[in-house]
Parts: structure tokens; sequence; C-alpha cells
């Protein structure tokens, strides 16, 4: 009977191709129906553990790493309230909307953020990021985005992290909600302090769950401040780990899928899995460019996870979308905020083939010719 209604359902589902939440593999669908166990029982204990080490691989980090049941805003939200107090000096590099939240949050904890913002659809310049820093006295923390999904643009993540440590003692904390698992992070040899991500992106697991990693110099810093949070506290989630628990009820539906994912890719080994989202990546590029569809971003900073594509001007873009999905079955990402109407997105990250790709591709081109006449 499940089976059946999973088939059925499988082959009327849209070709979802927003940059998360991404389609789920039919094995993944299966786990997340698995019955509900104890969280604080043995068998979650050994699953918080495996899926702890497995996540630390990911990152190819020795550092804490923890899972709270929130989107990826509550993960980003944590890595704030955790190492940031009332006016603290902190540098927000701003590329799209994802890095406007950033310093939002920022803000509404009380600290000084001066905003260092580019143009939508480039990256941030390594050289502007450098004087901002030089500039800003007892910085306390340097908080961007790594891929901003709402431009298809991946931030230089190992450059920003060298300046800030050679020009500052500033804490990193790094938006990678739509990178990690897709885009190589390698969190002890850059230096990270704190990663935020979330289950809904590469690692094509329903939303739910958000994942953290905590540098000593992040903790330190949180053991100095007295900023007020709770369900966010990071000493909360590492108390409990010691005893194989989550400190309040997780998404345990969602950690089941994340468990598996985490496995696989790690079986799959993490060279393997860049690979794959720099293949697909390259691919969605090469067919844009056949299309005669221009990207958004310079080749250089296009992402491996989602890809930016500018609507011709004369294109009603809310109408666009609406007839790739009614005549094609392809619901695409469109723009957001400033870039409304103006572009459509791709994503391409998780377990996806060439020919949902295409099928995108070829239904976003037929629907812009049949509105260009
Ligand atoms: C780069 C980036 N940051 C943050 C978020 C926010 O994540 P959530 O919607 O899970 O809170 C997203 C979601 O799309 C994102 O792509």
């Amino acid at each position: 009977m499940k089976n059946k209604f999973n088939k059925s359902n499988q082959s009327s589902n849209p070709n979802l191709r927003i940059p998360g939440p991404v389609p789920i593999p039919e094995e993944i669908l299966e786990i997340v129906g698995g019955q509900m166990i104890n969280h604080r029982g043995p068998k979650y204990a050994k699953m918080l553990d495996r899926m702890t080490e497995n996540l630390k691989s990911v990152f190819f980090t020795k550092n804490d790493a923890y899972f709270i049941t929130a989107s990826g805003t509550g993960a980003m939200e944590s890595a704030i309230a955790n190492t940031i107090e009332k006016n603290d000096n902190v540098l927000s590099i701003i590329i799209g909307v994802f890095g406007d939240r950033f310093a939002e949050i920022a803000e509404s904890y009380g600290a000084n953020v001066t905003r260092l913002e580019f143009d939508l659809g480039t990256a941030a310049d390594l050289e502007k990021v450098k004087s901002s820093i030089k500039s800003i006295k007892n910085l306390r923390a340097v908080i961007f985005t790594h891929n901003e999904s709402s431009t298809g643009v991946t931030n230089k993540l190992k450059d920003i992290c060298e300046i800030i440590h050679n020009e500052s003692d500033a804490l990193i904390l790094v938006d990678a909600v739509s990178s990690a698992g897709g885009i190589p992070i390698y969190v002890d040899k850059w230096g990270i302090d704190v990663v935020a991500t979330a289950s809904q992106k590469s690692w094509a697991a329903p939303p739910g769950i958000s994942m953290l990693t905590v540098s000593k110099k992040a903790w330190k810093r949180s053991k100095k401040i007295s900023t007020p949070k709770y369900y966010f506290d990071f000493q909360q989630y590492e108390d409990y780990l010691q005893m194989g628990q989550p400190p309040f009820t997780p998404a345990l539906s969602v950690m089941y899928a994340l468990d598996f994912s985490l496995k696989k890719i790690i079986s799959e080994g993490m060279d393997e899995v860049f690979k794959r989202h720099s293949d697909i990546a390259d691919y969605t590029r090469k067919k844009t460019i056949e299309f005669k569809l221009e990207i958004l971003p310079n080749l250089d900073v296009a992402s491996n996870t989602v890809t930016a594509i500018k609507l011709p001007e004369n294109i009603d873009g809310v109408k666009f979308l609406s007839e790739v999905k009614n005549k094609f079955n392809v619901i695409l990402g469109g723009g957001q905020k400033t870039l409304t109407g103006k572009i459509f997105r791709i994503g391409h990250m998780g377990w996806v083939d060439k020919k949902n790709i295409y099928e995108a591709l070829n239904a976003s081109n037929e629907i812009i010719k049949k509105m260009s006449l």
C-alpha cells in the first residue's frame, strides 16, 4: 500500500528545482516514515553519536558539532546569540538576501554592524574586505554567506578567512546553509569559528534540522558574554550531548533522514560529493549558455549548488514561473527582493541528474520564446 502510494505520488511529482528544499530520493522518503523512538533512549544516543562524528568529517573538523531542530535561520541566530554581545563591532559582508538577513540578526542582538555590501550577482571583493576589517577597531566578528542562494554566487571562503586571520582576531561566522555538503568547507584548515547549515539543502533531507560546528575560540567567547538565550544556547546542546541526548524534542523523522544522508555522503567520499556538485553545475551552466540564456554572475564565482539566470526584460517574471509550472510541471526559484521578476534560479544540490536540469532549462527556454513573441 505504502509503495503503491509512493510510486503514484512520484510520477505526478513536479520537477522541484528551487534551491531547497530539494527533492528527496525514494529510499530517504521511506526512512522519514519510520516509527518514533525514545529520544532519551540508547537507540537515539547511538544515532546522535554517529551523526555527530559524520558531520565533523563532512566539515573536516575536530570542533564540536550540534544538531538543532530549527531551519537554517535558527542556526544563524544560534551563531550570533552565542558569540555576540550588545555593542560588539561586527562586519557583515553582504552579497544578497541571506547576507542581509545575517546582518539583521546581529543587529537584533544589539551588535554595532558595519555592512559591506556588494552588487547583486558579484562576490565579495577581497581588497574591500581587507580594508573594512582594517578600519574597524575591536572587531568582534565577521559574518557572511558562503554561497548566496539569492544570486547564485559563491564567496571565496578560503581567501576571506585568510584575510580575517591576517588582519584581525575576529571570530568568523559563516552561513553555509546552501553550500555545506556540496561545496568544500575545511573548517579547521581555514579556521572557521561557527558554520551554520540546514537539512533541506545538499543533504537531501526534509527541512527541520540545522547543524553547526563550534570552535574553541567561539566557546571561549560564549562563556564570557551574557547575551540572553535559551533554546539556542550551545551549552544546552553540549551538556545533553554528553548524555547522548538532545536538550529538546528533536524532529526525529528528519534526523533519521539526515543520519542516512550523512552515512551516504561519508561512504561516497567528500571529494566525490564535491565533484558530483561541480559536474552538475558545469552541465547546468553549459546548457544555459547553449540555450542562449544569460547567467547572472561571472562564471568564476557562479555557485555549484544554484544557478541564477537573467530573464529578458520584456518577460513578466511572475507569469513566467507559473507558465513553466503549468505547461511543464517544473518549479523554478524566482528572484528575491530587488531581483524579483528579473531572474530565475535552478537548484542543483543534493541528488539531481542531468535529465532534471535539462528539463528545467528546456521548459524555461520554451516559455521565454513563447512570451517573447
Ligand atoms: C544561504 C542561505 N542562508 C540562509 C537560509 C535560510 O534558511 P532557512 O530558510 O532554512 O531558515 C537559506 C535558505 O534558503 C539560504 O539559502
